[in-house]
């Protein structure tokens, strides 16, 4: 099969696009034929070696959420059958290997995905639409009436946390930049800040919850615009979550987890037209370095996909 893969750490000219084999599945595991692949900025710090005493030794195949059609299933599978439109989440434990024509994922990490629903926006939603939901429900308990500040509301991410928020019954104010102001507005903010001529600080106070994808001084900045019971969620800053009991509210972090029941509710919300997915670019598979390059810019609306024929 050919697939994108790196035999060093680096930027974005260290993928290669090769023929390798095609993956053999255990017990419950599920061969897809891939259709596409998300490209998210995690991809971008494991292909640097921001995490390369965990992933083992290389080569590598990135990507962790993908959409496609089953291939072949191991013999304790049996939500899902050869044939059936899927898409998931590959466990960020494991190496993700979407970036390929064939990728195996978990029993308990796909689900269907719904006729109205693409393949490149099931695979943009996967990864990102269950960080989201993990940190607004699971983690944050976000309930109807409260007030959420939501970091990169454009963002891969963002755009659709801000979605959940709404649909909760949240209040939500957004931060982006003047470009993506109309965006986030129309994705149902109620309030979006430009972070770029507007301290965030300096036009939110007592907010019941904070969700950061950006780290270091936004997150810091964050600690004091919430009230003293809510909390600041980062997905991004382990570290720096650290500090948020010196201003007396409750710092929490996310690293998502496959969920096929929030999978399932999630492209549920897609299907009813209640959840907008926003693809900033696709690529070819064979294009992946330049997929890198934009998302490395942080700039993107939405997510990067990768098209795999
Ligand atoms: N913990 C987990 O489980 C988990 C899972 C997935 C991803 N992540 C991490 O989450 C982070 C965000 O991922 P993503 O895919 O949402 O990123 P992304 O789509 O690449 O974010 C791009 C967005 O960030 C906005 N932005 C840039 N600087 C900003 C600032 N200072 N303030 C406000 N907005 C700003 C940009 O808006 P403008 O263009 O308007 O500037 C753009 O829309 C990444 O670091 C990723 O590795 C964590």
């Amino acid at each position: 099969m050919k697939v994108i893969r790196f035999h060093a750490y680096g930027g974005p000219e260290v993928l290669r696009y090769e023929d390798t084999d095609i993956p053999t599945i255990n017990a419950d595991e599920v061969l897809v034929r891939v259709r596409s692949a998300g490209v998210s900025p995690f991809d971008a710090k494991v292909r640097q070696g921001r995490y390369k005493d965990f992933y083992g030794p290389l080569p590598h195949i990135l990507g962790w959420d993908l959409s496609g059609d089953v291939f072949a299933v191991g013999p304790d599978v049996s939500l899902v059958r050869k044939g059936d439109a899927v898409f998931g989440y590959v466990d960020g434990h494991r190496m993700g290997g979407a970036y390929a024509e064939y990728a195996v994922l978990k029993k308990d990490e796909v689900v269907h995905k719904p006729p109205h629903v693409s393949y490149h926006e099931a695979a943009a939603v996967a990864m990102n639409g269950l960080t989201a939901w993990q940190a607004l429900f699971d983690t944050a308990h976000l309930a109807k009436g409260q007030t959420v500040l939501i970091h990169a509301a454009a963002g891969g991410i963002g755009h659709l946390a801000v979605q959940f928020a709404k649909w909760k019954g949240a209040h939500v104010i957004g931060t982006a930049s003047a470009k993506n102001r109309k965006f986030v507005l129309s994705l149902g903010a109620d309030e979006c800040i430009d972070y770029v001529t507007t301290p965030f600080e300096s036009a939110v106070k007592d907010v019941d919850l904070v969700l950061d994808t950006i780290a270091g001084d936004t997150l810091k900045r964050s600690f004091s615009v919430v009230k003293k019971t809510g909390v600041v969620v980062t997905v991004v800053d382990f570290e720096g979550i650290k500090e948020a009991s010196r201003y007396g509210v409750k710092g929490l972090t996310v690293f998502v987890k496959p969920n096929t029941k929030q999978l399932s509710e999630i492209s549920h919300l897609m299907e009813q037209g209640k959840l907008k997915v926003q693809i900033e670019k696709v690529f070819p598979l064979q294009e992946a370095r330049n997929a890198h390059v934009l998302c490395e810019t942080g700039h993107g609306r939405g997510k990067i996909i990768l098209t795999v024929p």
